[in-house]
């Protein structure tokens, strides 16, 4: 069979295999359609508006995207975190009420104390019975007993008593003074400071330390500052 004799396919017939475009249904089309379904609605006895709160009644619960979830706790963590270094702000703040209201209080020891006897005392000797506790060294030479600081005139520290030099020495800056409390070499600028000195009715010694006596104010005559022997 010769080509002219088949059977010829034209393009008409090439084109109708491929389907028909979905056309957007016109203006008439869809009002036709709400048509519709208005006379329907009207048919079953149900208003639009009511369709509408329907509709809006039955909408199903949308649950939070994963993204959301996160944020969420991301949110709550730094809440926490904030409520903490809050609550720690004011427990400090309430820390520092308490302290100012309820202050330390400090129990010195007394300012005056009884030190026994004179005749508890040697000549010469310097009696280191009250240096820890009272601060005070007492002291008698042939004629009085005196109570002598043992604060340093310099900065404050406590210089030792050398018996075998005679002298009490600041081991802070090497101050020197005198067993009756002279200064004589190192920074000290000024003499060993003594206290009140008194005796009791029943002749017991009792030293004052609210009352000072300074040798370069010629306090040392006051009659206070020592007791005679
Ligand atoms: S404190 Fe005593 S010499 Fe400085």
């Amino acid at each position: 069979m010769s080509d002219k004799n088949k059977p010829q396919k034209n393009k008409s017939q090439k084109t109708s295999k491929i389907p028909p475009r979905p056309t957007a249904p016109t203006q008439d089309a869809a009002g036709g359609a709400d048509q519709a379904s208005n006379s329907q609605n009207k048919q079953i006895g149900v208003t639009p508006q009511e369709l509408q709160k329907k509709s809006a009644v039955a909408t199903p619960i949308v649950r939070a995207p994963e993204g959301e979830n996160v944020d969420r706790r991301t949110f709550i963590k730094w809440a926490a975190l904030g409520w903490t270094a809050f609550a720690a702000v004011i427990g400090g703040y309430g820390t520092l009420l308490l302290r100012y209201l309820f202050p330390n209080v400090l129990f010195e020891p007394k300012q005056s104390f009884r030190a026994g006897y004179p005749d508890d005392y040697t000549v010469g000797e310097v009696n280191e019975n009250f240096k820890e506790t009272q601060a005070v060294w007492i002291v008698r030479d042939a004629e009085k007993i005196y109570a002598l600081s043992t604060v340093c005139t310099h900065l404050g520290c406590t210089p030792n008593w050398l018996e075998s030099e005679g002298k009490y020495k600041c081991p802070c800056h090497g101050s020197g003074f005198y067993k009756n409390g002279i200064n004589f070499e190192g920074p000290a600028p000024r003499p060993l400071e003594r206290f009140k000195i008194t005796q009791a009715p029943d002749g017991e010694i009792i030293v004052d330390k609210t009352k000072k006596f300074q040798q370069e104010k010629g306090e040392w005559t006051d009659p206070e500052s020592f007791i005679l022997v």
